[in-house]
């Protein structure tokens, strides 16, 4: 008999990844399968995420489902990684006596070890170090079913924004060698995908060894990239503005295989709230990327995140976020409220604005971005799009999602042969956040 695993996911794109690599590396040590509820699972791992207190508190509540099942199934083994796991560490273990593997984002290679050692000791295991760029020389090859895959080229950061936790949990800034990472995308792209997105927590400051000893950066890798003949489309995400060089910013102009999308987190329109934040740039100099940016490619379309309520925020701040909001015309955002993180510098900063200014605030930015992507969904109606076909539609099974250029999800009729592949879309309709469209020729 088979073991069954489930993994449930929280927070980022690097989290998605690290939840794939986990049931990779057990598929290939144990041979388990993957199911899609914890019901029936022999195995249980959560891939936590910290970066707001929300995400964290409900972990510890699934978790108190999880133990319910394992009541009725005595052998079911629990998992706890991620960055909870990577702050908490053995206070988990104290919390949930029933949690058998506490992993972080850099063990998880070791999971069948853990598990195997659990067994053998019957304790409780945790392995939450840091070993350097370790993590890639042990996960099995990539594999996909899909055109599209996700390459993982750094992890960490090294960047220490005040209010932020992931330098902690994630460790700092370790990029993958150049040639590894050629490798996996000749590799995916023999597999038949067309498009890579490179991910890391600030993927621009990627420093790669080369084996003949010296160092590319970010331009570099990318440029590499999409000289590969197979590659079709090349993105990338998330990136940190201080990194986005005069080189990087080249490669929009002379490289069409980089997508025309750039999600380049700004926080705060407010300088003195930037510095609060230590993110290491002024709004005049955020501005003048994204100035470069566009003169280098001129409809790049470029989202962003927000934080609203920081430590100190005033209603001037704020208007001055919303200022930069109609000046860049951001295409899309993430925004969230303040969410002081234990051990953060900005956790002990005085912070006086009342929950409900905060959220009143939150819902006027969100609104402004809504109404700007709804202008740009808007304006692409008519317009013929290149998409990659990801997926059968959530809503309709006769139906397909492709993404476009500019990072749009597309829902249009088709077969499930065009998974995978590029499609000519021209599109009919915005609903919601997504658009409609009818296939033209397959690209
Ligand atoms: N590399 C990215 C950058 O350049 O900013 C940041 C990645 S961070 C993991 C993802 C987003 O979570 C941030 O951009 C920020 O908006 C949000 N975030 C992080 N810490 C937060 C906190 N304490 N409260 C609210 N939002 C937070
Ligand atoms: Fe976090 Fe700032 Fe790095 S938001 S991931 S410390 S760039």
């Amino acid at each position: 008999m088979t073991t069954k695993l489930y993994i449930k996911t929280y927070g980022c794109q690097m989290n998605e990844y690290d939840s794939d690599k986990m049931a990779d590396v057990l598929h290939a040590c144990e041979g388990m399968t993957q199911i899609d509820r914890p019901e029936g699972a022999d195995i249980i791992l959560f891939n936590t995420c910290s970066i707001r207190e929300k995400a964290e508190e409900k972990v510890f509540s699934d978790l108190g489902r999880a133990r319910a099942l394992k009541l009725l199934n005595p052998n079911l083994l629990i998992g706890v990684g991620g960055c909870v796991a990577s702050q908490e560490g053995e206070a988990i273990v104290k919390r949930a006596p029933y949690v058998d593997v506490v992993f972080g984002p850099q063990t998880l290679h070791r999971l069948p070890q853990l598990i195997a050692a659990r067994r053998a000791s019957g304790k409780p295991q945790v392995d939450i170090s840091f070993p350097e760029i370790e993590k890639f020389d042990y996960l099995p090859a990539a594999q996909t079913t899909h055109g599209t895959a996700f390459v993982s080229i750094m992890e960490g950061c090294s960047k220490y924004c005040t209010f932020c936790v992931v330098p902690y949990t994630r460790g700092e800034e370790v990029s993958r060698p150049f040639e590894d990472v050629m490798r996996e995308v000749e590799s995916l792209t023999a597999q038949g995908v067309g498009e890579i997105t490179l991910l890391g927590q600030n993927v621009n400051a990627y420093q790669g060894a080369t084996e003949d000893g010296d160092t590319v950066d970010f331009a570099f890798l990318l440029q590499a990239i999409a000289a590969q003949p197979l590659v079709q489309r090349l993105r990338y995400t998330t990136s940190h503005p201080r990194e986005m060089s005069q080189r990087l910013i080249g490669v929009y102009a002379n490289t069409p295989k980089l997508a025309g999308h750039l999600h380049l987190p700004v926080q705060s329109g407010s300088d003195r709230v930037l510095a609060a934040m230590k993110r290491g740039y002024t709004v005049l100099e955020y501005k003048s990327v994204v100035r470069r940016l566009r003169a280098a490619r001129p409809d790049i379309a470029i989202a962003s995140d927000f934080i609203v309520g920081f430590p100190g925020e005033t209603e001037a701040d704020f208007e001055a976020t919303m200022r930069l909001i109609d000046e860049v015309a951001y295409d899309a955002s993430f925004s969230f409220i303040f969410s002081p993180r234990p051990g953060t510098p900005a956790a002990e900063m005085a912070d006086n604005t009342p929950q409900e200014v905060k959220l009143a605030r939150l819902h006027r930015l969100q609104a402004r971005i809504n109404e700007l992507e709804q202008q740009y969904s808007r304006a692409m109606v008519g317009t013929v799009q290149r998409v990659v076909v990801e997926n059968l539609s959530r809503k309709n099974a006769a139906e397909l999602a492709g993404r476009t250029d500019n990072n749009r999800i597309v829902n249009f009729a088709g077969s499930p042969g065009m998974l995978g592949r590029f499609v000519e879309v021209r599109i009919t309709a915005v609903s919601g956040h997504t658009l409609r469209g009818e296939a033209i020729t397959l690209a």
